[in-house]
């Protein structure tokens, strides 16, 4: 046999082009492209359907520890099975260094917690928390040579954030080591000034959460952040922007020069703050930092998309238990906003969403949902072209998708091990049918196909964006 597998009668889509071929695939790898294929074990007919690179989802967390008594609702295991239903077919999530680890320490517990577990690849971004000892001096050089590449610095959270100093220190080392920088903007002493404010008043209702952290606060964080990378001349990533006047200091930096990549993601395009004002404590359901905005930044976050502003589409997947002590209804989160874990789920809504609002309300093309959800996160995390586009000799990552199914997103359909979705409700058309990682299909409608532990650990080159 000249194949494993061939995917026949599809109409493959990469981030440039769009062309109706087969797809031969032989260990794991793309092997041929060509009008007709045949020979093969496997024949999958895609007739009517999208061959599309599996999605890359670049900015995930999965059993992070988040606080006293707070539990995740993800687990590997659980958080690449949703990820590969959300047609996915690499997720990125965050490993973070517990104040008096080392770097290598927080890598070898969450290896542990990683290992045999997944559905889907998985690698990970190093959060920095603690500069103290051989951290920076010693530690990321060897670390990027082993293919970890990439590092998220929190300006918020008091038991996250670093000072400007340590940013600055941070950068610098990155920029020396070839590693990338990941940035959440947001100033914490004028964040916890307001929440002190809120407290005093009696307001402790889950919709304060989103006045305590207003766009003013992202907007001054994100200009601090470019500030210092350009200060050091490093490249950086702002995350999770979810507004025009932040969006704005993105575009400003690139005319400076400066090597800018932003993401947005699901939520600041389909939530608003109303939505943390539902009745009782429902609105705890949408508190995640920054919090969504309004329709007005809504539609920045959609032109952010179209211009190019935002290379990436990654779900910032954080979930928690809505009804349920260790998660948003806590003890003290029940009392006070202060006390909600931030996060939401959206690994698995991620992309259908983007593909229906997206591509089917015609605001991006079909190239540019992949460059988006797939190959712009290959390119800038350094897995590109092995992981991120549909060509010989890349692993057969491939989602098909069948742009005419409708569905109406409820938790009941989902594989998080959240107890809600906050797009409860909503009806997309578009959806991945079928998912195949390195050449073995592990969803297929709504079967799981294949065995946890099928997920491989991807060490990354440095970024090839810049
Ligand atoms: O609220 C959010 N986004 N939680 C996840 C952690 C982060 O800041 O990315
Ligand atoms: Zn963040
Ligand atoms: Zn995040």
């Amino acid at each position: 046999m000249s194949f494993d597998t061939i995917i026949r009668n599809g109409t493959v889509v990469t981030a440039s082009d769009t062309f109706r071929c087969d797809v031969g695939i032989r260990n794991g790898r793309i092997t041929a492209m060509a009008d007709t294929l045949d020979d093969a074990l496997e024949i999958i007919d895609a007739s009517g359907l999208y061959v599309m690179p599996g999605g890359i989802d670049s900015h995930v967390h999965l059993a992070q520890p988040s606080g006293d008594g707070i539990v995740m609702a993800d687990d590997f295991a659980s958080g690449t099975l949703s990820a590969a239903f959300g047609g996915n077919t690499t997720v990125m999530p965050f490993c973070l260094q517990e104040k008096g680890s080392t770097l290598r320490e927080a890598l070898k517990a969450y290896h542990a917690k990683a290992e045999g577990e997944c559905f889907v690849d998985i690698s990970f971004h190093i959060i920095v928390t603690d500069l103290t000892g051989r951290v920076l001096g010693q530690e990321p050089p060897a670390l990027v040579a082993d293919g970890y590449t990439s590092i998220k610095v929190f300006m918020t959270y008091e038991n996250l954030r670093l000072r400007d100093d340590e940013i600055l220190s941070t950068l610098d080392s990155a920029r020396t080591s070839g590693a990338l920088v990941m940035v959440h903007c947001e100033n914490e002493d004028a964040i916890r000034f307001l929440i002190g404010r809120h407290e005093a008043n009696g307001e402790l209702a889950p919709k304060y959460h989103a006045t305590s952290r207003p766009v003013a606060a992202e907007r001054e964080a994100t200009h601090r952040a470019l500030s210092l990378a350009e200060i050091v001349d490093t490249s950086i990533v702002i995350v999770h922007v979810s507004n025009r006047e932040a969006m704005e200091e993105i575009q400003r930096a690139r005319a400076r020069g400066g090597k800018v990549a932003g993401e947005t993601c699901p939520q600041y395009l389909m939530l608003t703050a109303n939505d943390l004002d539902a009745t009782e404590l429902e609105g705890a359901k949408f508190v995640c930092s920054p919090p969504p905005r309004d329709e007005k930044s809504q539609i920045a976050c959609w032109e952010g998309l179209q211009n190019g502003t935002f290379d990436l589409f990654p779900s910032d997947h954080c979930p928690f238990r809505y009804d349920d002590d260790q998660g948003k209804l806590n003890e003290k989160g029940k009392r006070n906003f202060r006390w909600i874990p931030n996060g939401i789920p959206g690994v698995e809504t991620r992309l259908p969403i983007l593909f229906s609002e997206g591509v089917g309300k015609g605001r991006i093309d079909l190239n540019r949902f992949v460059a988006l959800s797939s190959t712009n996160h290959a390119k800038l995390y350094g897995l590109y072209p092995r992981k991120g586009t549909i060509a010989i000799g890349s692993d057969a990552d491939i989602a098909l998708w069948d742009p005419m199914k409708s569905v109406v997103i409820s938790n009941d359909i989902l594989h998080h091990g959240a107890d809600y979705t906050p797009y409860e409700g909503l009806e997309v058309t578009g959806w991945p049918v079928r998912v195949i990682v390195r050449g073995k299909t592990v969803t297929d409608g709504d079967a799981l196909v294949a065995t946890k532990g099928l997920g491989n650990y991807l060490a990354r080159t440095r970024s090839t964006s810049f």
